[in-house]
Formats: C-alpha cells, sequence, structure tokens
C-alpha cells in the first residue's frame, strides 16, 4: 500500500516537479501515473522511495513514513525500475547485476543463483546472463534492470517507462509480464496502451500536479482529459477511431 497526501518535491534549483499531489495505491493495485514528458513522474517516483526528499506532505509505502530512519527496510519492500537502465546496472555481469540485491541483503550464494535463474527464465533472457551491462542494447538493458528489481521479490514495485527502448514484441511480453504480476504495482508512462493493458485505476499527472483520477477507461478515452496532460489517446483507441 502507498499513501501519498499532498506531496510536493523541488529541485535545489527551484523547480517545482510536483506539487500538491495526493493520491493511493491499495494492496494489489496496479496504478498508472501518465503524463506527458517533464510532467514530474520520474521525479514522484524518486520521492517514494527517498532519493529525493518531499519538499512537503508525506508519503506512507507499506506501513511506514518515507523517512530517513525507514529507508532500508522500505528499499527492500518497494522495488524501483529506474527509467534510465544505467542507473540500475552497474556490475561487471547481468548475474552479478541481478544477484546484487539478494547478496546485499545477505541471502546465501546459493539462494542468489536461484534467484538470477528464475528471474532470468521469467524474462526470457537467459542468454544475457554473463554480458556486461554496457554490452547489452537498450531493451536488453531494459530488462535486466527490471530482472535486478524483481530478484528482490519486493511487495511493490515501482516502473518508470517499463516498456522505452523495447520493439513490438518485447513490449507485448513485457506489458503480460507485468499484468501478470500480482503485486501492487505504480507504472509512470506516456505508453497509454501499457497503461490500459493492465491498470485499472491511472492517475493523469500535469506539470507537477495530478488533476484526474478514476478508472483507466474513463481517463484513457477521454480525448479532452489526456489533451489536458499533454497526450494522446492510446494507439489502440485511435485505431478504433478510424476504422
Ligand atoms: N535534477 C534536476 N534539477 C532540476 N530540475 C529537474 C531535475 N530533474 C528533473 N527536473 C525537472 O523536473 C520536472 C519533472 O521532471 P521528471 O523527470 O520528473 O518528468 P517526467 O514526467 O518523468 O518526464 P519524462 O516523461 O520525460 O521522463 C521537469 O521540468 C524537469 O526539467
Ligand atoms: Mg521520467
Amino acid at each position: 500500500m502507498i499513501e501519498v497526501r499532498n506531496l510536493s518535491v523541488a529541485y535545489p534549483d527551484g523547480t517545482k516537479a510536483v506539487s500538491g499531489v495526493s493520491f493511493t495505491v491499495g494492496d494489489g493495485e496496479s496504478v498508472a501515473v501518465v503524463g506527458a514528458n517533464g510532467a514530474g513522474k520520474s521525479t514522484l517516483l524518486c520521492a517514494l522511495v527517498g532519493i529525493l526528499p518531499a519538499s512537503g506532505g508525506t508519503i506512507c509505502a507499506n506501513g511506514m513514513a518515507v523517512q530517513k530512519k525507514h529507508l532500508p527496510q522500505i528499499r527492500a519492500a518497494v522495488g524501483l525500475v529506474f527509467q534510465n537502465p544505467d542507473d540500475q546496472l552497474f556490475m561487471p555481469s547481468i548475474y552479478d547485476d541481478i544477484a546484487f540485491g539478494p547478496r546485499n541483503y545477505g541471502l546465501s550464494e546459493a539462494e542468489a543463483e536461484k534467484r538470477v535463474s528464475e528471474v532470468l527464465a521469467a524474462l526470457d533472457a537467459g542468454h544475457l546472463k554473463d554480458k556486461a551491462p554496457h554490452k547489452l542494447s537498450g531493451g536488453e538493458k531494459r530488462i535486466a534492470a527490471l530482472g535486478s528489481v524483481l530478484a528482490m521479490r519486493p511487495s511493490v514495485m515501482l516502473l518508470d517507462e517499463p516498456s522505452s527502448f523495447l520493439d513490438p514484441r518485447a513490449r507485448r511480453g513485457i506489458i503480460a509480464l507485468l499484468a501478470g504480476i500480482g503485486l501492487t504495482k505504480l507504472v509512470a508512462t506516456h505508453d497509454l496502451d501499457l497503461a490500459l493493458a493492465q491498470n485499472k485505476h491511472p492517475v493523469a499527472q500535469r506539470k507537477g500536479g495530478l488533476f484526474a483520477d478514476g478508472r483507466a477507461s474513463d481517463i484513457l478515452q477521454n480525448v479532452h482529459l489526456m489533451a489536458q496532460a499533454g497526450l494522446e489517446l492510446p494507439l489502440c483507441c485511435q485505431a478504433s477511431k478510424r476504422a
């Protein structure tokens, strides 16, 4: 469960990236945050795990206030897949990147190895195991970054643009995989087809603040709302309107 109340986040240069945002993601719910470039989606996700400090308001994740003293427990339970996979992958091999979290939390080498194998099989990415992150394509990095978070078996996943860099088949695969993961999820995206495919409850973000919150079909297929968010209708709806 994530509860955000009146959250504001400002950068040191004074940019107010998130202003007075409130929403709740219930246990097992999947919520999309949709908004145009610069709307504040990534800033919001980083604030949820305490990477960026709130300048106002409160955040509660898994029953704990997001404050310095709780960050180790919060980060064990709430996994963030960064928008840029280069921020996530830093070890000599993908194996080590995926094993990093389990090893860091004191699991045995045998358990870490088991988790890496499971995650690579789920992502159909066994061939990436021994490769160095900087030698992967953009889409392969995206999949490996997702794996490094899944290996932690978090109870909440925050995903920042999980479908970016992916070819159509891989994108569909990730959409199906995410839809099949029964965790609490918050997905920041401007891929509205992804938002529509798996979220019953999206929130739309316009320049720092939320301005719409409701059922996916009501929000994402409302051309006026989407225009206000600086977005267009999901491709699947554009196609059906043209047909
Ligand atoms: N380090 C920073 N210092 C100052 N301003 C920043 C910083 N990082 C982001 N911003 C600003 O904060 C605002 C929100 O940025 P953010 O990256 O959260 O948007 P976003 O919705 O994730 O965009 P995108 O869809 O392009 O990923 C933007 O106006 C951006 O210019
Ligand atoms: Mg972003």
